[in-house]
C-alpha cells in the first residue's frame, strides 16, 4: 500500500512538473493573463475582479474572528488539475471592471455555461500535491467523485473529513440549561430532539423562533428540511401551558411527529416580569402525554388570544433568533422564519458544495449563502424544486417574497437571471452580491455560521427592520453574499398584501430612531465604517 502510494506520489510529481512547464510556456509564449502570484490579492471593494483561482487552488482555513478580517491561512498550495486548465484555456471568465459610480458593485461569477462545464468535467485525475497531507486529501477528493459504487454513508463521512480539513469547528454539548439573557429567562435545550449530540459538520441546523400559534408550520417545514431544527418559543405568563401542550401534540399526535421527535429541539424564553406560575423541570415536562383525541392547541387560534397580546408585550424576535442560534451544534446554520420552507435536499447538496471547495468558496472575504424567497398563492402547493417553482412563476401563481410589501428588503441581486436559469443537478454559487446600491437595505436569509454577527435584541418584530442592523454589520465586515443557484425558500401559501397598521407604523418610526441614534453609532464603533454600507 505504502509503495503504491509512493509510486502514485512520484507519478503525480512528474505530472505536476509537466503541467508547470506547460503553464510557464503559456505565460512566456502566449503572454496570456495567467497570474501565478499570490492568489488572494487585496481587492478594492469597488473594483472587484473575479478571482477564479484556476492556476492555484489554495485551501482556506477560517477562524472565527471578531474584527472585520477573516483570517486566512493558506495551506500548502496545490497544482492545477489538468481538467481545470482545459476549461480555463478558452473559457476563462471575463474580467469585469466595474465603474466606481455604478451603484451595484457586484461582479460577475463564471458564466452559467462555464459553471455547468465544470460540473460536467469528471474528476478522473487525482489532483496531485507536494505535501503528504494534501495528497491524502486529494485521494479523498478523487474517491467520492469517481467511485460509483460508494455507499452513501462513506460519502457522508468523506464530506465531513474534507470539511474538517477546510474549516475549524468544534462540537458543542447538548445539555438543558436555565440561563439569563438581560431581563429574560431562557430554558435552553428544554425539550431536546432524539438525534443526540451532533458532530459540527454532520448536518446543518435550521434556526427559528415563534410563539405557539405558529407551530402549524413546523411539520411542513421539517418534511422539506429533514434535518435538525433549533427553535426558541416565546412563552410569557399563561402562554407557557399551551406552548408545552403544543410541543407535546407535535411530538405525540401530529402526522409527521417522528420528524419532530427526531430533529426538533425546543427552547423557551420569557421576561422575568411575566413569569409563568409554574415551570415544569425539563426531565418531567413530557411525563404526561397529550390526549391525541383533542385538537392541537394551535388549531383555530389567533394571536389576539395570547397572553403576550393581552398584556401588550412586544415580540422579542431577535432574542429568539440568538437563543436558538447559540444552542445549535452545527457549524453551518440557516437562521430563518418558521413560515419559510426550504426546498428538499438542500442540506446534503450544500455540504457537498462546500466540501468541493470550488473557486467562490475559496475567496478571502467572509461569506454567507442567501436563498431567494418566494410566495405562492393560497391555492398552490409549495414547489419542491426550482423547476416546479419556475412553472408557478410563469403562471403568476408565485412571486418574489414581499414584492408587494417591501421589494428592496428581500430583492436578491440578479433575481431575474436566477429565475430564468434552469435547474441543475448540483448546488453552486449563482452570483456573488454585496449589500450596497439598490440592495443597501437587503435583509437576506442565508446559510451562515456562528461567526456571523448576532441580531440586536433591542429590536422587536412589531418595530420592523429587525434584521437591518445585522445586515449593516455584514456589509461593514465586507461580507460576500454568495447566492445559491438551486436553493430557495417558499413562504407558507398565501400572498401577503400591504395592510395599514397605524400602531405598528408608529412603533416602526420609533425603532428607526433607536437604530439611527443609538444602534448605528454603536455598530460603527464595533464593526467600522465602509463606503456604501447603511442600516
Ligand atoms: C477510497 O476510499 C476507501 C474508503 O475510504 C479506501 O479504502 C480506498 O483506499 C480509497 N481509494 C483510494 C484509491 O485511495
Ligand atoms: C381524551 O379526550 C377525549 C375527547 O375530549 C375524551 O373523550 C377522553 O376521555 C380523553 N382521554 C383521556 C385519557 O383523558
Ligand atoms: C374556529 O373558531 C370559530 C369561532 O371561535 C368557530 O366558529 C369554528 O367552528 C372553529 N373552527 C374549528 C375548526 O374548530
Ligand atoms: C431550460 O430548460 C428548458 C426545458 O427543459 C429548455 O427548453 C431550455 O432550452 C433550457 N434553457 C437553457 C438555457 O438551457
Amino acid at each position: 500500500m505504502i509503495t503504491r502510494r509512493n509510486w502514485l506520489l512520484r507519478c503525480s510529481i512528474l505530472i505536476n512538473i509537466a503541467v508547470l512547464l506547460y503553464i510557464c510556456s503559456h505565460v512566456i509564449i502566449g503572454n496570456s493573463n495567467v497570474s501565478i502570484g499570490p492568489s488572494f490579492v487585496m481587492q478594492d471593494e469597488y473594483n472587484v475582479k473575479p478571482q477564479i483561482h484556476q492556476q492555484q487552488q489554495a485551501q482556506i482555513v477560517y477562524q472565527e474572528a471578531a474584527n472585520d478580517a477573516v483570517q486566512v491561512n493558506l495551506l500548502p498550495q496545490k497544482e492545477p488539475a489538468p481538467q481545470w486548465n482545459a476549461i480555463s484555456g478558452d473559457q476563462q471568465p471575463e474580467q469585469v471592471h466595474e465603474n466606481e459610480n455604478i451603484e451595484d458593485t457586484r461582479f460577475e461569477m463564471p458564466t452559467e455555461q462555464s459553471v455547468i462545464q465544470q460540473q460536467q468535467q469528471p474528476q478522473q485525475q487525482p489532483k496531485s500535491g507536494g505535501a503528504g497531507d494534501v495528497v491524502y486529501q486529494d485521494v479523498n477528493l478523487m474517491n467520492t467523485s469517481t467511485n460509483e459504487g460508494f455507499t452513501m454513508q462513506n460519502e457522508e463521512k468523506d464530506i465531513e473529513t474534507r470539511l474538517k480539513l477546510l474549516y475549524d469547528c468544534h462540537n458543542k454539548d447538548y445539555l438543558p440549561e436555565t440561563i439569563q439573557r438581560g431581563d429574560f429567562w431562557v430554558l435552553k435545550n428544554y425539550i431536546r430532539a432524539d438525534h443526540g449530540e451532533l458532530r459540527c459538520f454532520e448536518t446543518i441546523t435550521y434556526i427559528t423562533h415563534a410563539d405557539y400559534t405558529f407551530l402549524d408550520n413546523l411539520i411542513p417545514m421539517l418534511e422539506r428540511w429533514n434535518a435538525p431544527v433549533s427553535i426558541a418559543l416565546h412563552a410569557p405568563g399563561t402562554d407557557l401551558v399551551p406552548t408545552i401542550k403544543a410541543i407535546k401534540y407535535l411530538r405525540d399526535c401530529a402526522p409527521g411527529s417522528q420528524l419532530v421527535r427526531q430533529f426538533t429541539t425546543f427552547h423557551i424564553y420569557f421576561s422575568g416580569k411575566h413569569m409563568p406560575k409554574f415551570v415544569p423541570k425539563y426531565d418531567k415536562v413530557l411525563d404526561q402525554p397529550y390526549n391525541c383525541s383533542l385538537p392541537s392547541p394551535f388549531t383555530n387560534i389567533s394571536s389576539a388570544q395570547l397572553y403576550k397580546t393581552q398584556k401588550k408585550l412586544l415580540y422579542p424576535i431577535n432574542m429568539g433568533r440568538n437563543t436558538a442560534r447559540d444552542a445549535a451544534m452545527t457549524h453551518f446554520i440557516l437562521v430563518s422564519d418558521i413560515e419559510l420552507y426550504p426546498n428538499p435536499g438542500l442540506v446534503r447538496k450544500f455540504l457537498e458544495m462546500v466540501a468541493r471547495n470550488d473557486a467562490p468558496l475559496q475567496r478571502k472575504n467572509p461569506k454567507v449563502f442567501p436563498l431567494p424567497i418566494f410566495e405562492v398563492d393560497s391555492t398552490s402547493q409549495v414547489p419542491r424544486d426550482k423547476t416546479e417553482l419556475q412553472e408557478l412563476l410563469k403562471k403568476g401563481k408565485a412571486i418574489p417574497f414581499h414584492k408587494r410589501v417591501c421589494a428592496s428588503c428581500h430583492g436578491v441581486p440578479k433575481s431575474k437571471e436566477w429565475m430564468a436559469a434552469n435547474e441543475t443537478e448540483e448546488l453552486n454559487i449563482f452570483h456573488i452580491g454585496k449589500r450596497v446600491g439598490y440592495f443597501v437595505h437587503w435583509e437576506p436569509i442565508y446559510i451562515g455560521t456562528h461567526a456571523d454577527p448576532h441580531y440586536d435584541e433591542r429590536l422587536s418584530w412589531e418595530g420592523k427592520s429587525d434584521k437591518m442592523t445585522q445586515g449593516y454589520a455584514l456589509c461593514a465586515l465586507d461580507y460576500e453574499f454568495q447566492i445559491l443557484d438551486n436553493a430557495f425558500l417558499v413562504h407558507k401559501p398565501g400572498i401577503k398584501v400591504l395592510k395599514k397598521d397605524t400602531k405598528r407604523a408608529m412603533l416602526a418610526a420609533k425603532t428607526n430612531q433607536l437604530i439611527k441614534k443609538i444602534i448605528y453609532p454603536e455598530l460603527q464603533v464595533l464593526y467600522g465604517v465602509r463606503k456604501g454600507c447603511s442600516v
